[in-house]
């Protein structure tokens, strides 16, 4: 099985990864070893701190292996021409399986049919991040209570953001009012409105999570995108047990000045859960197991 798309994930199957998650959380040590005879490439065409290293870190913690391609423009046979297909025929034939980010839109998803292993996309354009939405809907469920009717705000670069879409798509499976500071055309529902930057101040003090993007400038530069900023004044009107998750690297819409506010859970518990789904994806992907 691949990994390409948050959508392949129904309810059930989030119920199931989150439970194995859980489990290997609680006792990270009694995994070492269920995946001891296996390898993982990594193989990463653009930039990443969280992506590769977690999974790196997950395959480790399991017991596996890794060897990774990272600049993979410049260090692997891309550089001299080879497509992506052939690169990733070649490392299907020495590993068990490979997490790719690459710049183009659904290129991860051609790939894998030259694949002979599990693939998972890493991240491909503003289109797929597929791990990252379940870790941040992992969050959600493991920091927060889910009330009745959860309510949360996107703010930032929303169409060019890779986290945001797909994580929308699968929030929209749940009983949800999603808030957002700018359209997102692929996705149509009465679930989600979109406010003016002149009302979220007024969104904010209602929300149970506020999840921020950043300026995805690298993708595109000749939009106007949010300006907006959180401001330690704006957190002191949140509800207490609200909590605000990005899916970083942040930059100027959110000051290390919120750092310490109790809700502000995305530089360890998100970026940490990140490890928990993680492991618990290779897991299931690589012993054909499930602990849920
Ligand atoms: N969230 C995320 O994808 O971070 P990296 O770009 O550092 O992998």
């Amino acid at each position: 099985m691949n990994i390409l798309t948050a959508s392949q994930f129904d309810q059930a199957k989030l119920t199931r990864i989150f439970a194995t998650a859980d489990k290997i959380r609680s006792s990270p040590g009694r995994w070492h070893g269920e995946v001891s005879d296996k390898l993982l490439g990594s193989v990463f065409f653009e930039p990443s701190t969280r992506t590769r290293l977690s999974f790196e870190a997950a395959m480790v913690r399991l017991g596996g292996q890794v060897i990774s391609v990272e600049n993979a423009n410049l260090n692997s046979s891309k550089a001299k021409g080879e497509s992506l297909e052939d690169t990733v025929q070649t490392l299907s034939q020495y590993v068990d399986c490979i997490v790719i980010r690459h710049p183009e839109e659904g290129a991860i998803q051609q790939a894998a049919c030259a694949s002979d292993v599990p693939v998972i996309n890493g991240g491909d354009w503003a289109n797929e991040h597929p791990t990252q939405a379940l870790l941040d809907l992992y969050t959600i469920v493991h920091e927060k209570y889910w009330p009745e009717r959860l309510k949360i705000m996107f703010t930032g670069d929303l169409l060019c953001s890779r986290t945001a879409q797909p994580f929308i798509k699968i929030l929209l499976r749940y009983d949800v009012d999603i808030y957002v500071t700018s359209q997102i055309p692929t996705i149509c529902s009465n679930k989600i409105k979109t406010i003016s930057e002149g009302d979220i101040g007024e969104c904010l003090r209602d929300i149970d999570v506020l999840y921020m993007t950043r300026h995805q400038w690298e993708r595109s530069k000749e939009r106007e995108v949010s300006e907006f900023v959180l401001t330690p004044a704006l957190v002191e009107t949140m509800k207490k047990d609200a909590i605000i998750l990005h899916p970083l690297p942040r930059t100027k819409e959110l000051p290390k000045s919120i750092d310490n506010y109790p809700q502000a859970v995305y530089l360890k518990k998100q970026v940490k859960n990140g490890m928990w789904v993680r492991m618990a994806l290779l897991y299931e992907l690589l012993t054909e197991k499930s602990l849920g």
